[in-house]
């Protein structure tokens, strides 16, 4: 038995890729959004109405409304709202952040992700499995890179607005923030759980779920 699995993982070592998508088979294939998806990716709009404007987004180019809770607003441009990366395993944010304002801890299940600051002074942490937490203060022009999966924030530690924009090798990173993962379900998680996880007692609990709507 042992060995028969031993040979089973040994011949499918090749497929366990380090790539988040799957290769793309066609030149493209604009994602057709009223359908669903089958496993990672939509089916294609008919090559007959793709025209040169599917493959233009221009949903980066506004500043995000950071009058939120942290002072932050990330626009997507994944495949949800930009079809035409449909298949191609690529996608883009935009990160706003007003002076102290933070995209909080989060992680993608589906990406590693990379950064460039284009304005403002910038915070950039995140923690590796082993709890080690790696950070620096960037400032335009300087990147940063996230390994997939991993608990990462930004925070603007400077005067002014700040602007980041990220990437992604998915074409739908998924985003996990963890305030609101474990405070702002629907249904909520059991009190229990929560105050046990944090080792605090109900009220705890419950002041921060009324901070996240749950
Ligand atoms: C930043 O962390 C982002 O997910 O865009
Ligand atoms: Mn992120």
């Amino acid at each position: 038995m042992a060995a028969l699995f031993c040979i089973v993982v040994f011949l499918l070592a090749p497929f366990i890729s380090h790539t988040a998508d799957p290769d793309p088979l066609l030149d493209f294939c604009i994602a057709d959004l009223s359908s669903s998806p089958s496993f990672s990716s939509f089916p294609c709009k008919p090559a007959s109405n793709v025209t040169s404007e599917d493959f233009f987004f221009d949903g980066l180019m506004e500043e995000g409304n950071t009058s939120t809770i942290f002072g932050s607003k990330v626009t997507p441009g994944n495949v949800l709202t930009f079809p035409a990366l449909n298949m191609l395993g690529l996608s883009m944010n935009r990160v706003d952040l007003a002076p102290n304002g933070m995209n909080p801890p989060h992680s993608h299940p589906r990406s590693s992700e990379s950064g460039v600051v284009i304005t403002g002074k910038v915070l950039v942490g995140f923690v590796t499995t082993g709890n080690v937490y790696y950070s620096k203060v960037l400032v335009p022009g300087q990147m940063f890179a996230i390994p997939r999966g991993l608990v990462h924030f930004q925070k603007n530690v400077g005067d002014k607005k700040a602007a980041i924009i990220t990437s992604f090798n998915s074409q739908n990173p998924g985003t996990v923030i963890i305030s609101t993962t474990l405070f702002g379900t629907q249904p909520s998680i059991p009190d229990h759980v929560l105050s046990q996880t944090f080792q605090v007692d109900s009220s705890v609990v419950h002041s921060i779920e009324s901070k996240f709507g749950s």
